[in-house]
């Protein structure tokens, strides 16, 4: 059994949308985490001036480049966050494939957002590929991060319908409406 924290750490590629709805949902009182870590591994990462403006205590740009290996840096990564007292790593649009050695780190600690409704569209562009495939229905999926990608166990989705018109545009908006709500409340649910 693990000792409970509401302390999380979030890792973060992109514009960072989703980082900012679990703040705004923490300082509304809607959602019990504390974040006490936002890690980046891209310095112009959206998220790193969103986590900086919400005054979260660790803000950091961590450079894959100064690493010798993945590995290397995923268990820099993992310092940061243990040190900081960690027990939850919520990925929201972290465009690295994690080492092993780190997720044997977290057993059931880290958990990921995708843009489909798992097991479909697995990969890097869940969006497009469910516009090749031609489904009428897609969304989003919360799941636990397992060594093999977007395979972990399923906690939470949400459906949204996939329209005539959509490009890959419409389609990720209509999908990031849904991750919105969903992310902050399955994160409430962990840190209770
Ligand atoms: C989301 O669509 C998520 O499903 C995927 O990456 C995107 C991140 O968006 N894993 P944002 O950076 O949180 O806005």
């Amino acid at each position: 059994m693990r000792n409970k924290t509401n302390k999380i750490a979030v890792m973060a590629s992109g514009k960072g949308s989703n980082l900012a709805v679990i703040l705004n949902a923490i300082e509304k009182g809607e959602c019990a985490a504390d974040v006490e870590v936002v890690i980046c591994d891209k310095p112009n990462a959206g998220a790193l001036a969103i986590a900086q403006d919400a005054g979260v205590p660790h803000v950091l740009f961590m450079n894959p480049k100064e690493y010798n290996s993945r590995e290397a840096f995923d268990v820099a990564c993992a310092e940061v966050i243990q040190k900081a007292g960690c027990q939850l790593i919520v990925l929201a649009g972290y465009m690295r494939i994690l080492s092993p050695a780190f997720i044997q780190m977290f057993p059931e600690q880290i958990i990921n957002i995708h843009p489909s409704l798992l097991p479909a569209f697995k990969g890097a562009d869940a969006v497009g590929d469910a516009l090749k495939a031609g489904v009428k229905v897609s969304g989003c999926t919360v799941h636990m991060v397992s060594e093999e990608l977007d395979s972990g166990k399923i906690l939470a989705q949400a459906c949204v319908p996939v329209l005539e018109d959509d490009d890959w545009h419409s389609l990720h908006a209509r999908i990031q409406e849904q991750e919105h709500k969903l992310y902050p409340q399955v994160v409430h649910q962990l840190v209770l």
